[in-house]
């Protein structure tokens, strides 16, 4: 928990003291360089002092990478107390830096059995000086919803199952109001006719669920808006096999419906008075003897059959029978999904940006918006009519792969089109920005990032 206070008071462990330049020349007749950490020993105490370079060019992404940088410094490992004292009481300020702490210094370290801990803020008392607001309050909690999110993504395949997803969302709900789950298993699933989800299961020794947490938070009068999250346990290629060197992180392809989880933690604890219907869409793409062919013909929930070219384009089988049974059983005024989708929008977008589609214009404009205040990008892509002249299949009514090179990202969310029935919709490819590898970006270490959990957040508080 960080803790506010008006004035500073330098009575902590440890001091991080931010400058910008001007403020470090008036102070010490010295310049501190953009990230440069200049620790100053007094006794027990240590003070910190972050350069974050000339006011003028300072970003809040940059501010929330130079708090990043100086918890994860070994300079405050030994602090249990630390007071932040700002260079500015800007709000939008006051929250980045709360971001570079809680997002910042998060590390996956379950598996860690040395230096555990050691750069974690869990075990930190944090204040910061600038005076207590309602957005700073906010902002921590919201963080704690991305960590949430984050800690499901960087979990064993084989520990965070359908079944482990179901007791989560069974947590996070246990004894809130206003909240009725429904989830199909294997048995209702096959009873209903989600044939597309139950093919892409069908390698799996564990169960497929379509878990639907409808929260009535809102007006009678007003409308539900689903989140829908694509929830591959793990995604094998199935008999299109993934190749080592794309295989490995795979235990991520659950990052969508990860973020739902993460973002139903946050608008139970802030109290979001809206209608919404959380949806995650959980399979595991395996392989085995009874693993659905490429070449096979499945018809879905909404009764077009799909000609399976790819087995490794199973996400978009799931999300359509999980749209198709939303907008038919709870009809809702909008969706938006998240889904770790395709490869080809890594390669047209990298790791920085979500990909955004999206049949209307308003929605699209409101995540937009919502991504710039976040910093949880989002870069909008097309949809348009001729792409469905690419998923046409010969022997069904549908194809789960592209005729033509190219494009991959956007074959796929005009394969999720299809589904959509008409319904104001729009979908964020995450493939790139749910996961970082190596030394990680921004201020994200390894490993997930939390991608789309600040973004609805806010979509939510701000429409
Ligand atoms: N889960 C993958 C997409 C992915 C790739 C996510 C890299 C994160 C990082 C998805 O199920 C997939 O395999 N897509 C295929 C589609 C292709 C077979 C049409 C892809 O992108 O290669
Ligand atoms: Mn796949
Ligand atoms: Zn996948």
């Amino acid at each position: 928990m960080i803790s506010f206070r008006s004035q500073a008071k330098y009575d902590k462990d440890a001091v991080v003291v931010l400058l910008t330049a001007e403020q470090s020349h008036e102070r010490f007749k010295k310049e501190l360089e953009k990230g440069e950490n200049f620790p100053v020993l007094d006794g027990q105490q240590i003070s910190l002092f972050i350069g974050l370079g000339k006011a003028d060019s300072l970003s809040l992404t940059d501010l929330r990478v130079q708090v990043r940088k100086a918890f994860l410094s070994g300079f405050l490992k030994k602090a249990k107390t630390v007071e932040i004292v700002p260079h500015t009481k800007e709000d939008a300020a006051i929250c980045a830096i709360i971001e570079g702490v809680l997002i910042g210094s998060y590390v996956w370290d379950k598996y860690k059995s040395r230096d555990k801990d050691d750069k974690s803020v869990k075990n930190k008392q944090i204040t910061i000086a600038v005076e207590a607001k309602k957005e700073f309050i906010q902002t921590e909690t919201v963080c704690q919803g991305v960590n949430f999110c984050r800690d499901l993504v960087n979990d064993n395949a084989d520990t965070t199952t359908s079944a482990y997803l179901e007791n989560s969302i069974r947590s996070l709900i246990k004894g809130k109001k206003n909240i009725r789950l429904e989830i199909l298993n294997q048995k209702e699933l096959k009873a209903k006719g989600l044939f597309l989800h139950l093919a892409v299961n069908q390698g799996s020794n564990k169960e497929p669920k379509l878990i639907i947490v409808r929260y009535s938070g809102g007006s009678k009068k007003e409308g539900y808006t689903a989140l829908i999250g694509k929830g591959l346990t793990f995604d094998t290629g199935g008999l299109n096999l993934k190749p080592s060197g794309s295989i490995e992180t795979m235990k991520m392809d659950m990052a969508g419906a990860s973020a739902v989880c993460g973002v139903l933690k946050n608008v139970l604890s802030l109290g979001i008075k809206k209608n919404l219907l959380f949806v995650l869409g959980v399979a595991e793409n395996a392989i085995g003897p009874a693993a659905y062919k490429p070449g096979d013909v499945v018809k879905g929930y909404a009764g077009k059959s799909v000609e399976i070219g790819n087995t490794d384009a199973e996400g978009r089988l799931v999300l359509a029978d999980a749209f198709s049974y939303v907008i038919r059983n709870y009809k809702p005024i909008k969706m938006i999904d998240l889904a770790t989708l395709t490869g080809a929008c890594v390669v047209a977008l990298g790791f920085d940006y979500t990909g955004l589609f999206s049949n209307n214009d308003p929605l699209a404009r409101q995540l937009i918006k919502s991504a710039d205040q976040t910093d949880d990008r989002v870069w909008r892509l097309p949809v348009y009519k001729e792409v469905k002249d690419y998923i046409k299949s010969p022997i069904a009514d549908l194809k789960n792969i592209s005729s033509i090179k190219g494009g991959g990202a956007i074959t796929a969310a005009e394969f999720l089109h299809q589904f959509t029935e008409d319904t104001p919709w729009a979908h964020l490819d995450i493939a790139g920005s749910a996961y970082a590898e190596g030394q990680g970006r921004m201020y994200y270490g390894y490993g997930a990032t939390g991608a789309g959990v600040r973004l609805l957040t806010n979509y939510l508080l701000n429409n």
